[in-house]
């Protein structure tokens, strides 16, 4: 599978009001961006736009594919509030897609991603019997198993402790590596281990952030990797929420 690159140009506007203006992203094909900014400023607005949603907002402009492909059929989004079924099983909910669609799910497949996330005990237990990092992980086997060229990844670690943190943002980078990836994130030194871009939005834009040189995932014991997270935090701490 060749992921295309992705390219977002213009103004977004929610509810008839303009809410980023002046958007010049792009996602280069088969690496990982990240999008971080204050909260309120539209990441998800924007993830939802990408994964081709509906809501309450448009563009004025385009969002495209660098194959000259339309997007609809090629995204999958992890949603930032997971958005799993409640009545339904883990299994279920990780493999509501090929139901959805009228195929016939890949219940091995389903398994095996619920092992790699150590979740294997939990196939049979509903969503509301699982904590919170366990729901986000369930989550994210559901976006994986999708196995679309274009992931959009809404925060999808922020409930985990630091070490599954650590752990389940190395199994996305390996198993996403050939993928185009949105990666949205408050976490700095998230997207300084797993960025090959990084985008600072704020209403007047996009801006291009700094990275170390090296290839991701970075470690975390990495001097010019906890350099840029410093550097990074000191930029956000200066942004006002949206
Ligand atoms: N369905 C909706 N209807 C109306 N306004 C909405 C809707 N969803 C989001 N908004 C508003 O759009 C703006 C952008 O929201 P969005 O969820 O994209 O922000 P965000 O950058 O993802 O924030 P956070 O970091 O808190 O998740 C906010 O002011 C929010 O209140
Ligand atoms: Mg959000």
């Amino acid at each position: 599978m060749t992921a295309p690159g992705l390219q977002v140009q213009g103004e977004l506007w929610l509810d008839r009001a303009p809410l980023i203006r002046n958007l010049r992203l792009d996602f280069p094909a088969g690496q990982w961006s990240c999008l971080l900014g204050p909260s309120g400023v539209g990441k998800s607005t924007l993830g939802r736009l990408i994964a081709g949603l509906a809501g309450p907002f448009q563009l004025q402009g385009h969002c495209r594919a660098s194959d000259a492909v339309p997007l609809s059929g090629r995204v999958a989004m992890m949603a930032q509030d997971g958005q799993l079924l409640p009545w339904a099983s883990v299994l279920h909910n990780v493999t509501i897609g090929a139901r959805l669609r009228g195929q016939v799910p890949d219940m091995a497949r389903a398994r095996s991603l619920l092992a790699e996330l150590g979740l294997d005990a939990m196939a049979h237990r509903r969503p509301g019997t699982l904590s919170g990092g366990q729901r986000q992980r369930v989550a994210l086997a559901r976006t994986l198993i999708e196995d679309c060229p274009i992931v959009v990844l809404d925060e999808p670690f922020s409930a985990l402790d630091a070490a599954t943190r650590l752990a389940m943002q190395d199994l996305a980078a390996r198993m996403l590596a050939t993928r185009t990836v949105v990666l949205i994130t408050h976490d700095p030194l998230e997207a300084v281990r797993l960025a090959d871009k990084a985008w600072l939005l704020s209403p007047d834009g996009a801006c291009a952030l700094d990275l170390p040189e090296t290839v991701p995932p970075r470690s975390y014991r990495d001097d010019a990797t906890l350099a840029m997270q410093a550097r990074l935090l000191a930029r956000l701490h200066g942004m006002q929420p949206a």
